[in-house]
Formats: structure tokens, sequence, C-alpha cells
């Protein structure tokens, strides 16, 4: 049984036992609804306790049901509030433990809740493009006051309990989880008695409002969150809660979540949610995989990325030694760790108290043998692979047996600098994207011969540095880099059909993105790229591409640290000016070329630009270097800005349907004298 019943001191107590998070599955709701009418018709009990096993009361929908006819199959949720509102004896919430969504809407429609302190309370559903669709937004407001329900419900914000304890959502509130039950008990026998038992649909919505408040908090999501319909209806079904009476707020939180549920951008976050928690997935590993202990840290390179990575390890409680040979990159690196703990510290983020520990936990070194006794190094030194080679060769002349040797490159062969060890088995790539510290993902590469328990325990530790792993196999990019070449070589070819770099980042903003090809170019230093282009094309000289990139930085534009790039920019000042030198270049370089001009659709830039990741997602998928497409779809998102609301690169191609994809990847290549550079 999902939840028991039992009775102590004439209490009934219910308990819902669904681990992990107490889902309100079907099976879940059907054992709650028997056992309150067991209770109603059991003479000895004069009040009901309701409460959940371990440190969970519920956490709402049971994510196995997600999509299935089961999450809306009777009594549904709302059907079960609707049973515990007209109950007969008092419904005592204990609240144990997370109470989350579904689960925070069945203790609102309790009649009373007694609380635990340090326990999490939240509507996360706005996350999912949703709102809480069983009361949430019509009862919460009848207990806590409006703007606390506005910030609460439109971002899906968790607060603690302990947050809460002066409104009117608990009535009783235990600062030791331990009495929590007895208390609660004693409560229920305090209330029995009391007639008409209190209800808090019967509430007035919390009046503390000014004409201004929904007028504001609409203006606010304007600026966070224009792109999402959720935010606003949240807002609006809040709005109904002190408009309407009780029943018609409860209609238009319905009609609101039904509209919600088929908007594009719920799917496509219900399917970033699903591909979370598919990522870590991997077909040889399960958890029976044994994991090596990783207690501490050494990062070769105290560069942009080694100093990252060490604050990434030092930021989860891990000792770091950073390794440079060149004493003062090793000087400035160190620096550069302070300095960015002490703008934390300035914004309110750290305590001076923490930013020293941080420091601390991060000890420069210079030789080899100071690091021979860490468990896990990761290399981030120049991207040379004769010198990743000897850096290899030299760690495993030094490391201790059984260290994981792991390297940051973002485009070299992982097998061969794997093959220069002998111990291959303890090689791994760990791709961290810049700034390191901050971006969530991690390409974690296996090559042909990571053991398993290598690769189980990167990502073990990936989730103690709260990054978002992904698996990948070796090729030149790995996942992220080797799709976005191509969206970037389509970038430039948009420009050589018609278009100005300011109208192409335009429409790819405008989809979501956070900053346009061209920006994010200018952004990152148009010579990196032209440098990786020299070498690629020294290697393959059949190979397609457009040369305005070359032209540019051939005038001396590398971006917005020249002060001139795809767009000029004046000094301190990263605004992106159209270049009229740059548009006549472009113009000039496509007459050279013959390629014939038009008007170009932002429908048809976004499509180029997206199909042009979804067709080399496509072909990564092919070559086995990703796992599945949602792997693809999460790196796109958390490394390169892709807008979550599109649910990612894969996902767009796929609900367009691949057909369709190919008609169009056909289409757009014929403007381009007919290249066959896309598919
Ligand atoms: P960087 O040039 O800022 O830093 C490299 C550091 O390595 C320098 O401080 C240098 O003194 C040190 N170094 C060189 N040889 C060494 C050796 N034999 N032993 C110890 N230290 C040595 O380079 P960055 O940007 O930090 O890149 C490092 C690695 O990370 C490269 O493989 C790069 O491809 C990769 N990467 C870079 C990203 C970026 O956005 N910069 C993103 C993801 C990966």
């Amino acid at each position: 049984m999902t939840a028991s019943l039992a009775i102590q001191d004439h209490i009934a107590i219910i308990t819902i036992n669904n681990p992990p998070v107490n889902g309100l599955g079907h099976a879940t709701r059907t054992a709650i609804s028997e056992h309150l009418r067991a209770a109603e018709n059991n003479s000895d009990a004069i009040a009901i306790v309701l409460t959940g096993t371990g440190k969970v009361f519920s956490g709402g929908a049971d994510i196995k049901e997600f999509g299935t006819d089961k999450t809306y199959a009777e009594p549904s949720l709302p059907s079960l509030l609707v049973q515990m509102d007209a109950c007969n004896k008092p419904i005592i919430a204990a609240l144990n433990g997370v109470c989350m969504g579904g689960g925070l809407e069945l203790a609102l429609a309790c009649h009373y809740r007694v609380a635990t302190s340090a326990i999490q309370i939240a509507l996360p559903e706005v996350k999912l493009g949703l709102l809480p669709g069983a009361g949430g937004t019509q009862r919460l407001p009848r207990l806590v006051d409006m703007e606390t329900c506005l910030d609460m419900i439109c971002s899906g914000r968790s607060y603690y309990s302990d947050q809460l304890v002066e409104t009117k959502l608990f009535d009783a509130f235990v600062s030791i989880g331990a009495q929590l039950l007895q208390t609660t008990i004693d409560f229920a026998n305090k209330v029995a008695t009391v007639r008409p038992i209190p209800r808090v649909r019967d509430l007035i919505a919390n009046q503390t409002i000014t004409p201004e408040t929904f007028a504001t908090a609409r203006e606010n999501l304007q600026k966070k969150s224009k792109h999402l319909p959720a935010p606003f209806a949240c807002v609006d079904a809040l709005e109904a809660s002190v408009k309407l009476d009780f029943d018609l707020g409860i209609q238009t939180e319905r009609q609101l979540f039904q509209q919600l549920l088929q908007s594009p951008e719920s799917r496509a976050l219900r399917h970033i949610f699903m591909a979370e928690r598919a990522a870590g997935k991997i077909a040889d590993i399960d958890a029976s995989t044994p994991l090596r202990a990783v207690n501490s840290v050494a990062i070769l390179g105290a560069g942009t990325m080694g100093t990252g990575i060490a604050m990434n390890f030092a930021n989860a409680g891990f000792p770091v030694r950073l390794l440079d040979l060149q004493e003062d990159s090793l000087t400035r690196g160190l620096a550069r760790v302070r300095e960015q703990y002490q703008a934390a510290v300035k914004k309110g983020k750290l305590t001076q108290n923490e930013c020293e520990e941080r420091c601390n936990l991060i000890v420069g070194v210079q030789s080899y043998s100071d690091i021979a006794q860490v468990d896990l190094v990761i290399e981030a030194v120049f991207e040379d692979l004769a010198v990743k080679k000897s850096v290899f060769e030299q760690l495993d002349q030094t490391m201790k047996a059984g260290a994981i040797l792991a390297s940051n490159t973002s485009t070299l062969d992982l097998n061969e600098i794997a093959m220069v060890t002998k111990r291959p088995q303890d090689v791994i790539g760990l791709h961290f994207f810049s700034p390191a510290n901050i971006m969530e993902l991690l390409e974690v590469v296996r090559t042909k011969h990571t053991a398993t328990d290598v690769l189980a325990t990167c990502f073990s530790l990936a989730k103690k540095i709260k990054k978002t792993a992904i698996i990948a196999g070796v090729c030149d990019g790995f996942i992220g880099n080797r799709m976005l070449e191509q969206y970037t070589k389509q970038a430039a070819f948009l420009l050589e059909e018609g278009c100005t770099p300011q109208q192409v980042d335009h429409a790819i903003e405008a989809f979501g993105f956070a900053m346009g090809p061209f920006r994010m170019n200018d952004l990152a230093g148009n010579d990196i790229s032209w440098a990786i282009r020299k070498r690629r094309i020294a290697a393959n000289s059949n190979a397609i591409y457009s040369k305005l990139g070359d032209r540019l930085c051939e005038m001396g534009r590398f971006g917005q640290k020249t002060q001139a790039g795809w767009y000029d920019y004046q000094a301190n000042d990263r605004t992106a000016y159209s270049s009229d030198i740059v548009n006549q270049m472009i113009r000039s370089h496509a007459r050279e070329l013959g390629v014939p001009q038009r008007q170009i659709s932002d429908e048809e830039i976004v499509q180029r630009l997206v199909l042009a990741l979804a067709n080399e997602g496509r072909k990564i998928l092919r070559d086995g270097i990703a796992a599945r497409a949602s792997d693809i779809d999460l790196v796109y998102l958390k490394g390169y800005g892709f807008p979550a609301h599109r649910g990612g690169p894969m996902y767009f191609a796929e609900s367009l349907g691949w057909e369709k994809v190919d008609q169009l990847l056909q289409q757009f290549q014929q403007g381009h004298q007919g290249q066959t550079w896309i598919l």
C-alpha cells in the first residue's frame, strides 16, 4: 500500500508511503481517499492526521505517471481535495518534510497544518510551464500574503518553513522534527470537537494588496520571462483568488491550467524535465558499479579554465592543488580565484569567512610530486596535442595507482592521449565550459579504454559539484562544439545570402537565445575561431566554409577586445553598434562569390540555425557520440544558452518532423549555389 491507516489516542493517522518522494500517483490518491472514508466511518477516531514517511510529506505528482492517463484518473487530486473539504472530521496535516506541488495543495486542503522547521515548501509547477492546478493558487493566498504568493508561485522557488512561520499557513510549529507526530496528535485531540470545521476555502483571500499589485507583477515578468505564458497565468489565477469567490476562482485556475498544459512552452519544459532525469543513465553502468573514492583533486594549468575548475571543487569542499609550471601564471591564477570570491562577498553571495575557507582550499604548487597522492587530476594546459601528451606521460609516472587522470581538452583526440599512459583505463575527458565555476554543463568524455568505475565515479562527482553531466564519445568538438561549428557556418552563409549580422542576431535572440552568433563571436574573440579554422583547413582542404570570418580578422576586427568585430564598439561599452564597413565588406564579398541576394525572413534564419544544430546532432547520434537525443538538447540548454522553453535543437527538429526537416534543409541549400554543406 502506498498509504497506511492506524489509530492512536483516538486519532486516525494516514501515512503516505510512496518512496522516494511520496508522489501522489493514482494508487496513492486512491489509498488516501479510501483511508479517509474509513477514518470518517470509524467511531473510535475523532480526528484525522495526514503525514508522510521519511523526510518527505509529499513531493507532488508522481513523475512515473507523467503524461499517462493515470495522472487524471479518479480520484484525481482535485476530487480528493473536494472529499477532504467535505470530511466530517477535522484533518490535520503533520508536515514532516518536503512539501511541494500537489503535496502542498494536499496540505492546503487539510483543515489545520502543523509543521516542523527547515522543511522545503514550494509550488514549482511554473518550472514546467504550468500552474498549481489543484487549488494552490486559490488556497495559498487565503493563508499567506500576496507578495509571497506571487513570488512563490510565479518563480516556483522553494521556501523554508521557517520563512513562513509568521503566516497563517501553519497552525502550530515544532522546531524538532522528532516531536512532530506526538505534537500533531495532541493538537488533533484539542481541535477534534471544534465546529464548524475550519476550511481554507471559506477564508477571504489576502486583502493586503494595492491596486498596482498585479500590474506591477506583470510588468516585472515582462522584463524577466516575457517568452513564457505560465508565470503570467499564475498572476491571473492569483488575481482571481481575490476578485472571485472560491468556486469561480477554482474554475479559472482549471481553465488556465488546461491552456498551459497544451502550450508548446510547457511541452518543451516537460521534455527538459524528463531529459534531466534520463541524462545520468548509461547502458553498462548501474547502482552496483563500484565507485573510486575521490577526496582530493589537482588541477593542472592555472589559466582561465584551470582556475574556474578549481573553484568548482573548492565550492563543494574538496581540497585542491593547482599546479602551473610558470610561477607568474600560478600567481595570477590564484589572484583571480581570490578576486572572484571577493566579488561574491561584495555581492552578498558569500561571507568573508567562506571566502577565506574556499581560498585556503586551493593551494598553488609547482611540482608533479606535490600532486602525486590526489585521487583525481584534471589537466587544463594549452590546447596542444604534444603538450598534453607530455603532461599525461608525466602523470603516468607520478600519480598513485588508481588515480583518475582527466583532460579538459575541447578538441583533441582523447584515445590518443590515453594511449601515452600505461593506464588508459584511468583516463577520461571532463570538458567544462567557460566560465567553469558558473556554467552547469559538463561533457564526460568516454574513451575506447575508460573503465566503467572511472565513468561512474565522474558522474557521481559531477552531482557533488552541481554539474549536469552528459556522456560523450571521442570526436572533434565532442557534442556541443561539433554542433556549434555547423551553427556558426550557417550564420555566415546567411550573411552571404543577404542578411546583416544584426538581422541574424536579432532573429535568434527573439527566438530566445541569450545572444546571437555574431555578438557571441565578438565577445569570445573572432581570432580564436580563425585559428581553429586555419587548423581545420590545413587538415582538410575540401572543407566548405564561409571566408567572411577570415576577411573580418584580416581587417584586425577581433571583437570587443579590439573595439571592432562584426559590430563597432566604444570604449568601456559592450553595446554592439551596426558597422557600415563590415556591412559593405559582406556585400562586396557576396558579389565576388556571385551568391544571389534576397530578403530572408526571421523564421528562415531561426530554422537555418537551429536545424544546422539538429542535423549535426543527428549525425552525432548515428556516430554513437551521444547516448540519446535529449542529452544533446541538455548540452545546448546548459552550455550554449538555448532557450529552455524551446526544448532544445533535437526537440525542435522532432516537433517539426524529420521528413519536413530534410525538405527544409534541401530547400535552404539551394539558395547557396546548391552546395551540399548541410546534409
Ligand atoms: P590558458 O592559456 O588560459 O591556460 C593554460 C595554463 O596552462 C597556463 O597558465 C599555462 O601556464 C599552463 N600550462 C601550460 N603548460 C603546462 C604544463 N605542462 N603544466 C602545467 N601548466 C601548464 O588556457 P585555457 O583557456 O584555460 O584552456 C585550457 C584548456 O581548457 C585547453 O585544453 C582548452 O582547450 C580547454 N578549454 C578551454 C575553454 C575556454 O573557453 N577557454 C573551454 C573548455 C575547454
